[in-house]
């Protein structure tokens, strides 16, 4: 057999999800996963229940056909496509409707299904902002597309890279047929893209024929509410934005319920005209057939308990997120009180999952099995989240998913690692 999973991206998001079963007792800011807390058998069952009778009582169905709607094969656009575009329009000003939404496994397979629809590998590249979240690199590579790394600058994308991008790949006879964007919190930096920012890409994305795939994953996270501006797919007057959300982080991962907002009419291959969302609908009937009817059913019921919402729902959840975030700055400020004569800096995020640390020393996965087994802190090293090189002197922190005993208990032993491996490698410094 000759097994071809040969790049090491493919292995970026499980080795996430894995590492905290390696080292058991560690106290661990690896992985980006929620905090759920009081989600209990109950209250899912109370959802699947708002859901139930809000499939009668809203969209007429009888209690049979309801029921059966959850247990049986579905449609492969979804069942909550309503609810969703409702949502988007009500709070966010995104004028979608259920026709133009398609409801995936996870944004995770929102990405293939962009991409196997959009792309063709002979000619298109896909532009990604570093760091970046492992998926989307990832699904490119899963599907032969060649990849454009564009750098993050505080504001957002470096669009003078961007552009250039778009001119030498033009010059190769290729092109830059997408950029793929999270403006709100990303994962791992927590950059924020400020208005001026989205609106000069939503300006260059005209110009360049560029499409930006949006991923709204953490919108909701931000520490003042109102303080995010507003997205790309809300200001998208000409077509070029297409949004990925998720509810894995809104409601919770294993329901593996996300969604897609593409509105476009999109060329078919048989010459006609129709709108992407329907070709991405189509596609899916290869891939999952359809979104599971139960997970839709009960994350759909989670935001039926929060009025429909999404934003109410994200503000139910965001308190944790906020008050971590604090805690963890805070606790990183007491036990590394001397972190400038250190060389050592972090980011201060306004929203996200995520803090991350430069350090004048190599914070590789060698580093983080060391530390795991000798100070029992994980982290994430930030080279992940570089997958053509880059990030090797900076960690990330995860925050969202500890109570704030773990969070201090794990800053402190974070120190304690940090400053020994420095004082026992004096000469990286300057390295950087
Ligand atoms: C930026 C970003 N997008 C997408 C995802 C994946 O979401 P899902 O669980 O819906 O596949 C994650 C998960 O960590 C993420 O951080």
């Amino acid at each position: 057999l000759a097994d071809v999973v040969d790049d090491p991206i493919f292995s970026a998001i499980g080795f996430l999800n894995e590492i905290m079963t390696r080292y058991p007792d560690a106290i661990s800011f690896a992985p980006g996963a929620p905090y759920l807390d009081g989600l209990d058998r109950a209250v899912l069952s109370d959802a699947l229940d708002a859901f139930l009778k809000h499939s009668c009582e809203v969209e007429g169905l009888s209690p049979t056909a309801a029921w059966k709607r959850i247990i049986e094969y579905g449609p492969s656009k979804g069942i909550v496509n309503s609810l969703l575009a409702r949502s988007l329009r009500d709070d966010y000003g995104i004028q979608a409707t259920a026709d133009d939404v398609v409801v995936t496994v996870g944004a995770q397979e929102a990405f293939l299904l962009i991409l196997r629809c959009l792309f063709n590998p002979a000619k298109d590249q896909l532009a990604y902002v570093v760091p970046c979240f492992p998926g989307i690199r990832g699904a490119a590579a899963f599907l032969g597309i060649n990849t454009v790394a564009i750098p993050e600058n505080p504001a957002g994308p470096d669009l003078g890279v961007l552009r250039e991008a778009c001119a030498t790949a033009r010059a190769a006879g290729q092109r830059i047929a997408a950029l793929y964007v999270a403006p709100d919190f990303s994962n791992p930096s927590g950059t924020i893209m400020s208005a001026r920012a989205r609106a000069e890409l939503l300006e260059l994305a005209a110009e360049e024929e560029l499409l930006l795939l949006e991923d709204s994953t953490y919108g909701f996270s931000a520490s003042e509410v109102g303080s995010v501006p507003p997205s790309l797919k809300a200001r998208d007057t000409g077509g070029m934005v297409v949004q990925i959300g998720t509810l894995s982080k809104l409601c919770f991962p294993g329901a593996r319920v996300g969604f897609v907002v593409a509105e476009q009419m999109a060329r078919s291959a048989t010459g006609g005209a129709r709108r992407l969302a329907e070709s991405l609908a189509t596609l899916k009937n290869m891939t999952t057939v359809n979104t599971s009817p139960l997970a839709q059913a009960v994350a759909a019921g989670l935001l039926l308990r929060a009025g429909g919402s999404l934003a109410v729902r994200g503000m139910i959840q965001n308190g944790h997120y906020v008050r971590s975030r604090a805690a963890l700055l805070d606790a990183l400020d007491r036990h590394l009180p001397d972190a400038a004569e250190l060389g050592i800096s972090w980011t201060r995020p306004t929203g996200g999952f995520f803090l991350v640390v430069d350090a004048p020393i190599v914070l590789d996965h060698a580093a983080l099995a060391a530390c795991a087994t000798e100070y029992g802190v994980l982290w994430t090293p930030m080279s992940d989240f570089y997958p053509d090189g880059g990030g090797s002197r900076s960690l990330r922190l995860s925050y969202s998913y500890l109570t704030q005993t773990q969070i201090d208990e794990g800053a402190t032993r974070l120190a304690r690692f940090l400053r020994t491996r420095l004082l026992a490698s004096p000469t990286t410094e300057g390295t950087r």
